[in-house]
């Protein structure tokens, strides 16, 4: 039995970023490293699908040789159909639809700030792969309350409202912001989303800034999985302010990830 901290070795884990990434690239090359594994960063530019080989074939040669692979991409179904030709483990570090490694790890910073999931959780703003994904964690884990605060129009254009676990709301006016423990925001126009024309217009009343947290009770929290647009979604007082733990979420990306790589049967 191998000891689990080199629970990778002898294991070669694939990177492919079809979009940028500063946390989840290095957490996961770091990460894989100290797990005893090699990390193989891909360059898709690199690769022959840029002189027209397949996509079938060219996740068919990866499956020759690697052992599992980390795929950041822009569109959801890419992941689906690299799953069929790629048959070994394949983690998704951010699609169009979902950022599931991210809340895996968020959550393990709020058990970690408050010892338990009970918890009353505000996101504000747009509804993007990162509150989709708190979505679906709302399904499974019933700990937590989840309330979403975002624009109508961005609210029909969506698909949330198949949530079952996830409140919505769609006005900051007259809320009362004292029940909530964590204030989460993300950009209001994530990489690639071409969906709204007039996001920022729409969404520039959501903007989570000192006099929304000023009305928060003192151990509520400030997250936001970053990068940030300082000045749109968040002020700088509030993300450099002592109720921001975006530096801990950071931080907690690779000891979350390390975790999911140690539960993976590779
Ligand atoms: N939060 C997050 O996934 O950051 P990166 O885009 O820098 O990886
Ligand atoms: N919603 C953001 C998250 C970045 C980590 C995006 O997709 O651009």
């Amino acid at each position: 039995m191998k000891n689990n901290s080199k629970i990778l070795e002898d294991k070669c884990i694939g990177l492919i970023f079809e979009k940028y990434s500063t946390r989840t690239r290095i957490s996961f090359n770091v990460g894989i490293a100290k797990l005893g594994g090699t990390p193989i960063d891909i360059n898709f530019d690199d690769l022959n699908i840029k002189r027209n080989e397949s996509f079938q074939d060219t996740f068919k040669a990866l499956n020759c040789y690697l052992d599992g692979l980390i795929y950041r991409t822009s569109d959801h179904k890419n992941l689906e159909e690299a799953s069929q030709y790629f048959n070994k483990p394949i983690i998704n570090a951010l699609s169009d639809l979902s950022h599931p490694c991210q809340i895996i790890s968020d959550l393990f910073t709020l058990k970690e700030q408050f010892g338990s999931l009970d918890l009353n959780i505000l996101w504000v703003g747009d509804l993007n792969n990162v509150s989709f994904s708190f979505c679906e964690a709302a399904e499974i884990i019933e700990e937590f309350k989840f309330t979403i605060c975002s624009h109508e129009q961005i609210l029909e254009a969506t698909n949330f409202k198949k949530f079952k676990n996830t409140s919505f709301i769609s006005t900051l006016n007259n809320l009362n912001l004292e029940i909530y423990d964590c204030i989460m925001t993300d950009v209001y126009v994530s990489m690639n989303d071409k969906n709204f024309q007039n996001k920022e217009d729409l969404l520039s009343k959501y903007q989570v800034n000192a006099e929304i947290m000023n009305k928060t009770k003192d151990d509520c929290v400030f997250m936001h999985c970053l990068p940030a647009n300082v000045g749109s979604e968040v002020t700088e007082d509030v993300l450099n302010s002592n109720k921001s733990i975006v530096w801990k979420q950071a931080q907690n990306r690779m000891v979350a990830q390390n975790k999911l790589l140690q539960c993976i049967d590779w």
